[in-house]
């Protein structure tokens, strides 16, 4: 994450809002947000060097990087590029994934097929954003919801644990309610920064997102064989603390067996899964041998799941 932080209180000097509404509809405290020259490569490049410390594996024995993000430094050379760069491994294949706040969930889908083809020995995931600087400060709609930050991990090929299965989707018939007004070939202006900005039809999106999520849980439970209660935890896209609830009930898992960011970090699209995974494990909650459900929904619309035993 990046150091500074915004608190709700923090956000009601400049916007109309109040801390106790951002906690009772979102379940949001406080954001991290980068600092001025701080970039999505930045971030995964900590991200990273912590992901191939905890792997116990050398760089250089990585052959790919996908990193997952919709909020590159550049539009091109991919972040992957450059976060390939820094880590010193010219030569193995690097490229960004954008799904929104899916990108992680389809960054690991698509790393996982390549270690199974064995195509691939061993691959850095990554999802990273700087969201912040894509939306509008003044706008409380969506201000007070996205965030910054960067989470990773390094896949490599074992009969387990693992990634027993993924589940990728997108609906372009909803591109209209959630996402960016510019971008490069449409609307692009010089100015204002470049007219970017996030908006969102906010209780469409949330209605989509609670019905979607419920049925791609099915959908991974179905393809397992498996029931509900063999999962340990769920593993969610922070969005929304009763986006969240919502699928954990649909799961009937109590709420101790969810991992939750979305208090302290907000929306940090593709980086809040890796994140809340690395809050996990790093906490010792999640021990070896647990059944881990990760889940995401976001722009497109994308959305997607992974089922992996620790
Ligand atoms: O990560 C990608 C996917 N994104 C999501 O999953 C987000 C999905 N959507 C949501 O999480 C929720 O819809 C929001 C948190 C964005 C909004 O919560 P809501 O309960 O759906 O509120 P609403 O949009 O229905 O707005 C309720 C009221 C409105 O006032 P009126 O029209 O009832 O007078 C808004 O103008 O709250 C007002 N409002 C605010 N008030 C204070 C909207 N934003 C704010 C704000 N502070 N920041």
């Amino acid at each position: 994450m990046p150091e500074k932080i915004v608190t709700n209180k923090d956000m009601e000097k400049f916007i109309d809002t109040t801390d106790e509404w951002i906690q009772e509809r979102t379940g949001i405290k406080q954001r991290h947000v980068a600092a001025e020259g701080e970039t999505t490569c930045d971030m995964i490049e900590r991200a990273s060097l912590r992901a191939i410390a905890a792997a116990g594996i050398d760089a250089t024995e990585i052959d790919m990087v996908i990193l997952g993000t919709t909020t590159p430094d550049l539009i091109f050379p991919s972040t992957a590029c450059l976060l390939q760069e820094r880590l010193g491994i010219p030569g193995t294949a690097a490229f960004d994934i954008n799904a929104a706040c899916s990108s992680f969930i389809y960054a690991l889908s698509i790393a996982d097929q390549y270690i199974k083809s064995g195509m691939a020995k061993k691959v850095l995931v990554g999802g990273a954003e700087t969201l912040t600087r894509a939306m509008d400060w003044n706008d409380r709609t969506t201000a007070v919801l996205f965030a910054d930050g960067a989470g990773a991990v390094v896949l490599e090929a074992a009969t387990e644990p693992g990634v027993l299965s993924t589940h990728i989707h997108a609906d372009g018939r909803y591109a209209d309610l959630l996402g960016t007004d510019v971008g490069v070939s449409v609307g692009f202006k010089n100015e204002h920064n470049g007219g970017l900005k996030i908006s969102m039809k906010g209780r469409d999106v949330f209605k989509m997102a609670v019905r979607t999520l419920g049925k791609i849980v099915d959908e991974t439970l179905a393809d397992n064989n498996m029931d509900k209660s063999e999962i340990d935890w769920l593993i969610p896209h922070q969005a929304n603390l009763r986006i969240i609830s919502a699928t954990a009930k649909k799961l009937e898992m109590p709420m101790e067996k969810v991992i939750i960011t979305v208090d302290r970090h907000g929306n940090t699209s593709a980086a809040s899964v890796p994140l809340a995974l690395d809050e996990g494990i790093r906490s010792g909650r999640i021990k070896r041998g647990d059944m881990l459900l990760l889940e995401a929904f976001g722009g497109g619309f994308t959305w997607g799941s992974a089922l992996i035993r620790y």
